[in-house]
């Protein structure tokens, strides 16, 4: 088992990783302050893992949410429901939520536990590669609003994460590439060694080598984890985490949430902006192609859909991200160096999507 720490002072919590950390009994025993826990989970991890888990539980008083599967069922409704069982179950304020699956699983969970009785002890237990490498590390928690993504959330950090990396042999392979595509994105904003060893190993990462997805997993969260630490309410340096993200949420929201996962919509997203940062002398000429085909290489789009640049363009203006109407994007000075900036040519941003649009 690797141990990495997110330092926050006295909020400092570890992030577990290995194989078969979920049979590793006494494993959570240390951030369970008393024996009163609900296990958020859904309807698809629940037959996998949620015995595993309530075994390492032992004794202790363990109730149970099971929610529907589903980007959908992120949503204020679906938080009630977990904070009723929590009501019906009688436990107080030093009771433990634990997420056991994806990002969905894991934003919903969270929120219950940063808003149940202000705020109570909370584990994530991420079950995806996506989750494993983001979702579950840095304490933002949220459900969806009609109006927009994560709209309504909190920042509650977990007191420990633990990803057991056996959990991924059941994740489906376009899952699996989902999560690399946020993989790749930690060596584009800061780390070109490891964006080389994921050029050179991404045959082995799309074959579920063991040995190297876990450590493209602690690469990874060694990566958040010290952003996390520097940037915890994301003031400056943890925008960069949103490599793609303007890009990529405007593609989701342009076909409609689901049709395109959310990694694969990063993934031709990083493209666009490796190709603007190119396009404006900001990149090596060869960059973004360099970019694209280690993308391609794990199964990942780098092109848009078919969707229309205006509507995209529109779409990309709805961003968090957008202050005083300027989109500010995060683009490439370098593979391992980003910055958040809107000082870039509009024309030629608009230029960068007719020119993906076209390839799509
Ligand atoms: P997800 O939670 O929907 O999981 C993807 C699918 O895989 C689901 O059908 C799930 O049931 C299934 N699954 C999960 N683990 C499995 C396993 N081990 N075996 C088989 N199937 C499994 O999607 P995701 O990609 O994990 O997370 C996406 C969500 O995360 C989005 O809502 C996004 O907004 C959120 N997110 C949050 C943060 C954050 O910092 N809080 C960061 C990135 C993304
Ligand atoms: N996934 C982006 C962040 O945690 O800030």
């Amino acid at each position: 088992m690797h141990t990495l720490t997110v330092n926050l002072a006295d909020r400092s919590y570890p992030i577990l990783i290995g194989s078969g950390l979920l049979k590793q009994q006494g494993a959570l025993d240390a951030y369970l302050p008393s024996d009163d826990v609900l296990v958020v989970s859904n309807e698809s991890i629940a037959p996998l893992y949620l015995h595993g888990l309530t075994e390492l539980l032992g004794d202790r008083r363990v109730a149970t949410a099971i929610l529907a599967d589903g980007e959908q069922h992120k949503t204020l409704a679906t938080l009630e429901s977990v904070l009723n069982r929590l009501v019906a179950a009688g436990f107080n304020r030093d009771c433990t939520v634990i997420g056991l699956g994806g990002g969905v699983v894991g934003d919903v969970a969270g929120l219950a536990a940063g808003v149940y009785q202000r705020g109570v002890n909370f584990i994530q237990v991420p079950t995806t590669l996506l989750a494993q490498v983001d979702s579950s590390v840095g304490g933002k928690t949220a459900v969806n609003h009609p109006q927009g993504k994560n709209l309504i959330g909190v920042f509650h950090q977990p007191s420990c994460v633990l990803a057991d990396t056996q959990t991924l042999d059941s994740l489906p392979d376009r899952e699996l590439a989902a999560g690399l595509a946020e993989v790749v994105k930690y060596g584009l904003i800061m780390d070109a060694e490891f964006f080389d060893w994921l050029e050179a190993n991404a045959d082995k990462l799309i074959a579920r080598d063991a040995e190297s997805l876990e450590l493209a997993i602690r690469k990874s969260c060694a990566t958040k984890a010290a952003v996390v630490a520097a940037d915890e309410r994301e003031q400056g340096q943890r925008a960069l985490l949103n490599l793609g993200h303007t890009f990529g949420h405007a593609i989701e929201r342009c076909l409609g949430y689901g049709e395109w996962l959310h990694g694969e919509a990063v993934a031709a997203g990083m493209c666009m902006a490796a190709g603007l940062s190119e396009r404006i002398g900001w990149l090596e000429a060869g960059s973004a192609a360099r970019i694209a085909a280690v993308l391609a290489s794990m199964g990942l789009p780098v092109q848009p859909p078919a969707i229309d640049a205006k509507a995209l363009y529109q779409a990309m203006t709805l961003d968090k991200k957008v202050i005083a109407g300027e989109i500010r994007l995060v683009l490439l000075k370098g593979i391992g160096e980003a910055i958040v900036t809107a000082d870039y040519p509009e024309a030629e941003l608009r230029t960068e999507l007719d020119a993906s649009l076209a390839a799509a």
